[in-house]
C-alpha cells in the first residue's frame, strides 16, 4: 500500500494519452537531473524536537507579503488543457480553495481574464524574447488580469532537447490549447525567439513595465542569486526546470542551502523539483526554503480536474502537518531548525 500522493503519476497514466503523458514525464537528454530530483530531498535527515506542544500547528507562510495557508504554491506548467478541458481554470479554483498561489505559465491555454475572473491568487511566469517589447502586450494582460507577481523564468535561454518516444505532444495537440495570451502570428515575429542575452537589467525592466514584484526562477548558485538580488529581484526560485534543461544540473535539494545562505536575509527563497510528499515539504524547509513549488503533482493530479488538484492539496496538507508534528515544529519556519545540532551551552 502506497499513499495517494505515491500513487498519482501511475493514476493520471491511466487515463492521459501517451504523448501528454511522455511530455509532462519528460527530462531533457538522458534525463539524469529530473530522475534524481525526488532521491535528493529523501536523502535529507532531520533531528527532529521533542517535548514541545504541537496541538496547534501552523504550516502557512507569508509570500511576498501575503499569508499562504500552506508552505507551497503551484508551479508554471503548459499544456494543461491538454491534461483537462479546465485546465489552468481547475487548477487556480482548486489552488485557491487551498489558500495557495498558482503560477500561470505565459504560454498557458486560457486566458489570463479567464483566470482573474475566478478571483483566485495567482502570479505570471514569463520568458523574455529577444525582442522585450514583443512581451508587453503579454505583460499589459497579466497586470490588468490581476497578476500578483511576475516569475521571470531564467534557465531557458534554449530549450533542452528531449527525446520523445512515439508521437510528440506538439504534433497531436490543438494548437487553441497554448499561448493563447500572445496576439496571432505573435511566433513568427522577428525578435519573438526566446533572448539568449538575459542579465540582471532584465529585472529591473520587468519590474518598471509591470508594477509587480519580481521572481526570478531558474537560479541554482549563490552567486547568480545574489545578482538577482541585488537587482530588485523580491525572491529567487532554486530550480533546474524539473530537469527539462541542463542535463546533469545539479538537484535542486543540493543547490538550495547555499543560496539560503547567500540571499536568505534579503529576499525569500523558493524551490521546487522533486517535491512529492510531505517529508519533502519538511525538508525543503528545513533547508531554508520559504516555500517549495510543485510542478509535475499538480499536473498529473489535474487529470482528475478540480477535484483531483483539491486532493494533492488535501493530502499534502495532512502528510506535511503530520511530518511538522513529528519534528516537533508549530510553524512551518520553526522547521529550519531541523538540519542543526543545538549549541550546547558552555560549550
Ligand atoms: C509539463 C511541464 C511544463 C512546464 N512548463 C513550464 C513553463 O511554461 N514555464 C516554466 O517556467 N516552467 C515550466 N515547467 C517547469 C516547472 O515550473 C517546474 O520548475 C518543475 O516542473 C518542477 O519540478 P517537478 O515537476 O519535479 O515538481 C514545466 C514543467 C513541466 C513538467
Amino acid at each position: 500500500m502506497t499513499s495517494w500522493l505515491a500513487g498519482l503519476e501511475e493514476r493520471a497514466r491511466a487515463v492521459l494519452p501517451a504523448p501528454v503523458l511522455e511530455y509532462v514525464a519528460q527530462g531533457a537528454r538522458e534525463s539524469l537531473t529530473a530522475a534524481g530530483a525526488a532521491d535528493a530531498w529523501r536523502a535529507v535527515r532531520f533531528l527532529p524536537h521533542v517535548m514541545r506542544d504541537v496541538t496547534d500547528v501552523d504550516p502557512g507562510v507569508e509570500l511576498l507579503g501575503r499569508r499562504s495557508e500552506v508552505p507551497w504554491g503551484v508551479a508554471p506548467t503548459t499544456l494543461q488543457r491538454a491534461v483537462h478541458p479546465e485546465g489552468e481554470l481547475a487548477m487556480v479554483r482548486a489552488t485557491a480553495a487551498a489558500g495557495a498561489v498558482t503560477v500561470v505559465s505565459s504560454n498557458a491555454g486560457t486566458g489570463f481574464a479567464e483566470i482573474g475572473a475566478t478571483g483566485a491568487r495567482w502570479w505570471l511566469q514569463a520568458y523574455l524574447p529577444s525582442d522585450r517589447t514583443l512581451a508587453e502586450p503579454m505583460l499589459a494582460r497579466a497586470v490588468e488580469a490581476g497578476a500578483e507577481a511576475v516569475v521571470l523564468t531564467v534557465d531557458t535561454p534554449v530549450v533542452g532537447t528531449k527525446h520523445v518516444v512515439g508521437e510528440s505532444v506538439w504534433d497531436t495537440v490543438d494548437p487553441g490549447l497554448v499561448r493563447v495570451n500572445f496576439g496571432p502570428g505573435h511566433e513568427q515575429h522577428p525578435g519573438a525567439d526566446k533572448a539568449t542575452d538575459l542579465g540582471p537589467h532584465d529585472i529591473d525592466w520587468l519590474q518598471t513595465r509591470t508594477g509587480l514584484p519580481v521572481v526570478v526562477k531558474g537560479v541554482l548558485r549563490p552567486d547568480d542569486a545574489r545578482r538577482c538580488v541585488q537587482a530588485g529581484a523580491a525572491a529567487v526560485w532554486v530550480s533546474n526546470h524539473g530537469g527539462r534543461q541542463l542535463d546533469r544540473a545539479v538537484a535542486t535539494a543540493t543547490a538550495l542551502p547555499a543560496v539560503v545562505a547567500e540571499v536568505g536575509r534579503d529576499a525569500q527563497v523558493y524551490v521546487d523539483g522533486g517535491v512529492r510528499s510531505g517529508l519533502d515539504v519538511l525538508a525543503a524547509l528545513a533547508s531554508g526554503a520559504d516555500a517549495v513549488f510543485l510542478g509535475r503533482s499538480p499536473v498529473w493530479a489535474l487529470a482528475g480536474g478540480e477535484e483531483g488538484v483539491a486532493r494533492l492539496h488535501a493530502e499534502l496538507l495532512a502528510e506535511t502537518v503530520e511530518a511538522l508534528r513529528l519534528a516537533g515544529c508549530r510553524t512551518a519556519a520553526e522547521a529550519r531548525s531541523l538540519l542543526r545540532q543545538a549549541a550546547v551551552p558552555g560549550a
